[in-house]
């Protein structure tokens, strides 16, 4: 695993609880971490239960008793990791957005092509149980043609104008700010649900240019002493619309400017023969409406996902003893090991990271040109 903070500590949960709950025919085994500072990546190792550490990512990359590498970092050393990894035959768990544009997250796809080893790329989302439930309802044809998605993912933890410039606020780190960071989930999300985008057309903002240069950054939060500005290069705010290739239309909106929701990450899909939606914050349910209910019974209802119906809530516990956000890293990772000791595809993998890419080229270039853009895939 390269990098420690919060999705390293997340991914290194994952691992040690996978093999817990699920019965797989291997199991993974936390070899080495790697990160920068000595100090903190031993420490790191040690807390996360990793037998070494290295502080140079390539010696990960070039140790014969790795196969996997699981990239934790800013987006903008997905590439380079991911393609050094691949070369080396290693398969590979990048977080997302796959990479900083279209250019390096092609390269990356064909690396792991070339090199074919197993590749996924964590949009965790996908695997809580209500939603892999809303896939299933939608493939069963149970609401029908699908005419909406309206995504939302909101948060507020930047609103604060003295909140620091945090690597997820620089563009040549990031590539976006809340379009990459947490709409990229929403696009995923969609692109599962709901099928291929065609075509979208954007505005973003940016409502806090400047903010103070920050002296320690980790996972969403960070803090400092300094006095000094520095530019924001990203967008604050986005929200876009989509045109499905199967006629759906999409409405789009992704930012950290929404005080009071925490990490409201939401949709709601409407179908000629009933409607579907979901909120992070209550991940464990599922309102789901039909147009066949009997008359004086027509309305939303809530599905407590936690049933042996429900995909991977058998793994868990009984009936209504819900689970939570770090319950899908547990969930993605038992679908990547199990990628590997079969040697099979995992979904979503790098090429759908290619195509989410994509949307959001598109979705950036759109608010700059202030036109619809295509989506070529
Ligand atoms: N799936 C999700 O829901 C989710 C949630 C949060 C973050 N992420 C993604 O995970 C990745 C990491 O985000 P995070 O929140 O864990 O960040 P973080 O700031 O908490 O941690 C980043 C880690 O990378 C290390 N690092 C930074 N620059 C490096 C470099 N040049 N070389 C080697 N190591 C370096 C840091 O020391 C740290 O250990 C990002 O791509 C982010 O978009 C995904």
């Amino acid at each position: 695993m390269i990098g420690y903070q919060f999705m390293g500590k997340m991914h290194s949960h994952a691992y040690r609880d996978m093999p817990f709950f699920f019965k797989t025919s291997v199991k993974p085994v936390l070899k080495a971490i790697s990160g920068r500072k000595e100090e903190a990546v031993r420490q790191a190792a040690e807390e996360f239960g990793w037998e070494s550490y290295e502080t140079d990512w390539r010696k990960m990359i070039e140790r014969e008793d790795i196969d996997v590498i699981d990239i934790v970092t800013p987006n903008h050393t997905h590439a380079e990791i991911a393609i050094a990894a691949a070369e080396a035959g290693k398969h590979i768990l990048s977080e997302k957005p796959l990479a900083l544009n279209v250019e390096e997250a092609k390269q990356m796809y064909d690396a792991v092509q070339r090199n074919n080893v197993v590749h996924m790329i964590c949009h965790n989302y996908r695997f809580a149980p209500a939603v892999q439930y809303a896939k299933k309802l939608i493939e069963e044809g149970r609401i029908g043609k699908i005419y909406h998605i309206r995504a939302n993912y909101l948060q507020d933890f930047i609103m604060d104008p003295s909140f620091p410039l945090i690597w997820r606020l620089k563009k040549e780190v990031s590539g976006s700010g809340t379009l990459g960071d947490i709409g990229a989930h929403s696009i995923d999300l969609a692109r599962f649900l709901v099928g291929e985008i065609g075509e979208v057309s954007g505005m973003m903002e940016t409502f806090i240019k400047e903010r103070p240069i920050a002296d320690l950054t980790g996972g969403l939060s960070a803090t400092t002493d300094l006095k000094e500005y520095g530019e924001v290069t990203v967008d604050d705010a986005v929200a876009f619309l989509a045109r499905f290739d199967n006629g759906a239309m999409g409405t789009f909106e992704a930012t950290r400017f929404a005080g009071g929701n925490r990490n409201k990450n939401k949709f709601e899909i409407n179908g000629e023969n009933g409607s579907i939606r979901w909120d992070m914050e209550n991940m464990n349910n599922l309102d789901v409406y039909f147009t066949d209910s009997p008359p004086g019974l027509q309305g939303f209802r809530t599905i407590n996902c936690t049933e042996e119906e429900h995909p991977y809530a058998g793994a868990y516990w009984p009936p209504g003893h819900i689970i939570g956000y770090e319950h899908t890293f547990i969930n993605l990772i038992h679908s990547f090991i199990t990628g590997i000791s079969n040697n099979e595809a995992t979904a979503p993998d790098f090429q759908d990271g290619v195509i989410n890419q994509k949307v959001m080229e598109a979705v950036e270039q759109s608010a700059l040109n202030k036109k619809w853009m295509k989506i070529q895939i």
